[in-house]
């Protein structure tokens, strides 16, 4: 218990003794709550420049990347774009796994691509830690794209492409070695992906009313007391969706039930990502020594397996009414059903490797703070530019 509580609850216990009725909850929100929720809102306009992509941000590249990211002939079975498990409003499949070459499924939930270069870490299990070397793995994947350099130099090789991407790496594709032209083919992708932005959500206005109703001692009286109040204090969600992205970037064992393949989480991942040539630090990146490159270094020193085995990326809540079915396996069909799994504190123990933080507990909602926070997920979807 927190001083707070311990004095609340002594007050609460004095005052019931005397028979009289008393609320024994502090206001909402206290000073930290109230940092909390001034960190949440209005993502900047523009997201971070990657210094590893030599092509990021620029208007040709981002064009290219528009024709390359729509093109089917770039898969092995020539019918299967990054567009098919990345298409619609929610940028995404409304299924649980997606279908690639040969009618083969994903193993996990497609993650939206909306706002996507906010983000520090790719997949669900941050296997990839660059936008451009993400986009290699669904190309070559056999269940995903089933290609590999000779089928993408030969798409490449259409007189549309050709030029542009000599103008852009002074080569031509069939010049490039393999993984070369795969990274450069994933860093106009990536470019491309980096113009996918959707924010400016009803969320950002209404937390900035809050917090100056709050300041002018009227929390109470904002209509979106209920859903903050429980997203910040009793759900302790904002523990983990934080920061205007709504995302710690980090990764949680929030015990999502998965016994399948995926289901050992970043921690069955590290050693490789770590040692992977396309990672920041590695030959194909754009800047081997930058910041990017030191965070794998920090992940390696701070890397403990207690906490990342069968953890997950906190994916982003911006635009979530926008992209459901839920959760790296897709199984959480609707917004309801995600606040009822949290409710009840996870899926049963067993179920998932590793063991679950001690953040998600049962959390006892009523049904109005679970329709405020649903309401609450709703507001939190952006603007289409
Ligand atoms: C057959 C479906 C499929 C195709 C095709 C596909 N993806 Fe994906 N994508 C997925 C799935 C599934 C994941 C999550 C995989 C995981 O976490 O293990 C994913 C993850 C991603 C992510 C990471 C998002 C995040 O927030 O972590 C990006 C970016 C992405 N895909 C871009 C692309 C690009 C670019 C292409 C084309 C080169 C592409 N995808 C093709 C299904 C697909
Ligand atoms: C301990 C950190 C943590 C806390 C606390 C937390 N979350 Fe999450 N959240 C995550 C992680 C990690 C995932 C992905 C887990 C997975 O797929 O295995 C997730 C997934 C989600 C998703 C699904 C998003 C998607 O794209 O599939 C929603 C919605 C969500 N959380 C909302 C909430 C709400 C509402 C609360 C508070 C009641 C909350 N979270 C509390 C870490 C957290």
């Amino acid at each position: 218990m927190t001083p707070y509580r311990l004095r609340a609850a002594a007050l609460a216990l004095a005052l019931g003794g005397l028979g009289l009725a008393c609320d024994s909850e502090e206001a909402f929100p206290n000073l930290d709550e109230l940092d909390q929720l001034r960190s949440l809102h209005t993502l900047p306009r523009q997201p971070p420049k990657d210094l590893t992509n030599r092509v990021d941000g620029v208007a040709r590249a981002e064009q290219l990347g528009d024709l390359l990211f729509h093109d089917p002939a770039l898969s092995r079975c020539g019918t299967v774009s990054c567009q098919s498990c990345h298409g619609g409003d929610g940028r995404t499949v409304d299924t649980a796994t997606a279908e690639g070459c040969g009618g083969n499924r994903t193993v996990r939930n497609p993650p939206t691509v909306l706002n996507v270069a906010y983000s520090r870490w790719f997949m669900w299990d941050g296997r990839a830690d660059r936008l451009w070397s993400q986009a290699t793995l669904p190309l070559t994947n056999p269940v995903e794209m089933d290609s590999d350099a000779t089928v993408v130099a030969a798409r490449l090789d259409d007189t549309e492409y050709r030029g542009e991407y000599q103008a852009l790496f002074g080569k031509w594709p069939e010049e490039e070695p393999g993984p070369v032209l795969m990274t450069n083919v994933g860093k106009v992708l990536a470019a491309y992906e980096r113009t996918l932005v959707r924010i400016d959500a009803p969320f950002d206005e209404d937390v900035k009313r809050f917090i100056a109703a709050a300041e002018a001692g009227q929390a109470e009286e904002d209509p979106a007391y209920l859903g903050l109040k429980t997203f910040v204090r009793k759900g302790q969600c904002a523990v983990c969706h934080k920061s205007p992205s709504l995302s710690d970037d980090l990764f949680h064992n929030i015990g999502v039930e998965d016994t399948g393949d995926g289901s050992g989480g970043q921690w069955a991942v590290l050693e490789s990502l770590l040692g992977w040539d396309f990672n920041a630090a590695g030959p194909y990146s754009d800047a081997p020594s930058g910041t990017d490159a030191r965070r794998l270094n920090t992940l390696r020193t701070q890397a403990k397996q207690e906490e990342l085995d069968g953890a997950f990326r906190t994916p982003s809540l911006r635009n979530v009414a926008l992209t459901a079915p839920y959760m790296h396996t897709g199984a959480q069909a609707t917004l309801e059903d995600v606040i009822d799994f949290y409710n009840e504190g996870g899926d049963p123990a067993g179920s998932f490797v590793g063991k679950r933080t001690d953040t998600i507990v049962p959390l006892d909602l009523s049904d109005e703070e679970k329709r405020a926070l649903v309401e609450l997920l709703k507001s939190m979807t952006g603007a289409a530019r």
